[in-house]
């Protein structure tokens, strides 16, 4: 009898407008509690939201793909000088796993190349695990009533390790 492992392949690409069917799949299969950590609110317009990110050509939305399956997406989007606002999601099955902080590591390493100085993403203080992921990435983090803010200068953050 074989006993071969099946291994699990973990790839991160750029999701161009053609594909938004596919994220706004993933993001209907969300639970309301990444709706909300994601959306800040119980949002539901998805198309439209997605439809006004492709809108903008500065903006770019990467995907997490395991065997070939979407399950995690972050969009960046340009806010002004080299400075990108960025959210991200994983599917709630497949969080907890590492695929969010290499999708973030992803998205860094695709945005310093193409000159992105600054980063900026704004959570709760209950949001454990993405202010775990923005203190790995020596994010400065300040938090004020419901609202955290972490700021990552592309500069000073070497994403290799977490890549590979
Ligand atoms: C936030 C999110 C994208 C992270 O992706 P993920 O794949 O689950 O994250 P990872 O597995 O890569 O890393 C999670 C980190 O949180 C840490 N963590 C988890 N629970 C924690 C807790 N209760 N306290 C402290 N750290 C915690 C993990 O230990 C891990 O860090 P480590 O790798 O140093 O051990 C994902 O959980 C998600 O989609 N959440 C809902 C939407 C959301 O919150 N989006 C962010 C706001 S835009």
């Amino acid at each position: 009898m074989s006993v071969a492992k099946t291994l699990a392949k973990l790839e991160f690409r750029e999701l161009r407008s053609n594909e938004s069917k596919l994220i706004i799949e993933l993001y209907n299969s969300l639970s309301s509690e990444s709706i909300y950590h994601r959306f800040r609110g119980f949002f539901k317009d998805f198309e439209k939201y997605i439809k006004s990110v492709f809108s903008d050509p500065r903006n770019a939305v990467y995907g997490a793909f395991l065997n070939n399956e979407l399950v995690g997406v972050l969009e960046t989007v340009y806010l002004s000088d080299g400075c990108y606002e960025i959210a991200i999601v994983v599917k709630d099955n497949h969080q907890g796993k590492g695929i969010g902080t290499g999708l973030v590591a992803y998205a860094m390493s695709e945005l310093k190349r193409k000159g992105a100085k600054t980063l900026v993403a704004h959570t709760t203080p209950d949001n454990y695990r993405i202010l775990a992921i923005s203190r790995k990435f020596h994010g400065t983090i300040k938090c004020m009533y419901e609202e955290c803010t972490a700021v990552f200068n592309l500069q000073s953050i070497n994403v290799d390790q977490f890549l590979n």
